[in-house]
């Protein structure tokens, strides 16, 4: 069992480890005293998870009542997030009480942004179920919902009171959404850790532990420094400016994980183009994500992938922050004009 401890707004431990459904009971009592609870899952995850965790919360004391939105990303939206408010306010859940987010980076954004309105701000606790959401989603503290106009556009920042991380819940985890949370991965061995990259050379399942650590780390320490977003915490956008517009162009068939390889790929080529990087590091960028059975050729051209980009929620004024890799290991943030992406995207095409 691994502990990293996140100090933001507010300070919290990340658990990792196999098995710990059984003791997320006894841990999260270190944290927030028994009380009642609401866990938010999807339908698959419940089914599969949703017992083990009750049982080893009424063991330590909780009394918990169980949510279920259907799984998927259309469970992110304002129909649910006001459903599952009626229902805490239905049952009196009051402010000494918590929520549990059992799944993926869905439950945990959705359920994280209705622990930051509810009674203007109610504890809640991180479960993350899949790899996505174990290196990335369930840490730092951003929440939200999607709106008609576009993914994560309601949201806030309001950071967990605890993560419990169990990476033996990922054996249920279908192949393609395993990939996806791959791509999470190899993109913080692009931006800063090279060491990372590395060891993603050999099976990441004998390394799981240690890869999660790794990710982690490097997340919790962008976190501490930028946790509102307005800096440091911008590299972790590596790969999704082109990544979103094309997740957008191909209208969502893409996967998110699969469309951050694809923008990664053409942000590091066109880098090489403009000499911030080597053809080497475009191979070796190339063949990482393909060992991990993740595309790498775009499907849409330059003006598609510009248009859609330039609306990026991320933008600021006439400049959007990319992040460009410098080599692996190495990624710096550039602000570039919005009419140059189409440009750029072109050579990286
Ligand atoms: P997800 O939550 O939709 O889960 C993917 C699928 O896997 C779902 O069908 C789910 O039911 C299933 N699943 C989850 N755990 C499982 C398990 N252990 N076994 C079997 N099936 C399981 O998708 P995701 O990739 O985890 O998260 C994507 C979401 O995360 C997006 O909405 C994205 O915007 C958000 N996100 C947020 C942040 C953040 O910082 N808050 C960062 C990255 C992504
Ligand atoms: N997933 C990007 C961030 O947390 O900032």
């Amino acid at each position: 069992m691994r502990k990293l401890t996140v100090s933001a707004s507010r300070t919290y431990d990340i658990i990792i480890g196999s098995d710990l459904l059984d003791s997320a009971g006894a841990l999260s009592a270190k944290v927030i005293s028994p009380c009642r609870t609401v866990i938010i899952s999807d339908d698959t995850v419940a089914a599969l998870y949703s017992e083990r965790l009750i049982v080893s919360l009424k063991a330590a004391g909780y009394t918990p009542e169980l949510f279920i939105i259907p799984h998927g990303e259309e469970s992110k939206s304002a129909e649910s997030y006001i459903r599952i408010l009626n229902f805490l306010a239905d049952m009196q859940l009051s402010r000494s009480d918590c929520i549990f987010a059992l799944g993926g980076g869905v439950v945990g954004d959705l359920a994280g942004f209705v622990a930051t309105t509810y009674l203007r701000g109610i504890r809640f606790i991180q479960i993350p179920t899949t790899l996505l959401s174990m290196v990335d989603s369930s840490v730092g503290g951003k929440t939200a919902i999607n709106l008609g106009a576009g993914k994560n556009l309601a949201g806030a920042f309001y950071q967990p009171s605890l993560v419990i991380c169990d990476y033996s819940t990922l054996a249920t985890l279908p192949d393609e959404t395993f990939s996806d949370g791959c791509a999470e991965v190899i993109k913080y061995g692009i931006i800063n850790d090279k060491p990372l990259f590395e060891k993603l050379k050999n099976p990441i399942l004998p390394q799981i532990e240690d890869i999660i650590e790794n990710c982690v780390r490097n997340k919790r320490d962008i976190v501490n420094k930028d946790e509102r977003d307005n800096g440091v915490r911008q590299l972790l956008n590596l790969g999704h400016t082109a990544g979103h517009a094309v997740e957008k162009c191909s209208d969502f068939e893409i996967s998110h994980g699969s469309a951050v390889a694809i923008g990664t790929v053409l942000i590091t080529r066109a880098a090489a183009s403009l000499g911030y990087c080597t053809a080497d590091d475009v191979q070796q960028t190339e063949e990482i994500f393909k060992a991990y059975n993740l595309p790498t050729k775009c499907p849409f051209d330059a003006k598609s992938l510009a248009s859609v980009a330039q609306g990026d929620k991320k933008r600021a004024g006439a400049k959007i922050n990319l992040v460009i890799p410098f080599g692996i290991g190495s990624c710096k943030l550039v602000p570039t004009p919005v009419e140059e992406l189409e440009a750029i995207f072109s050579k990286g095409l």
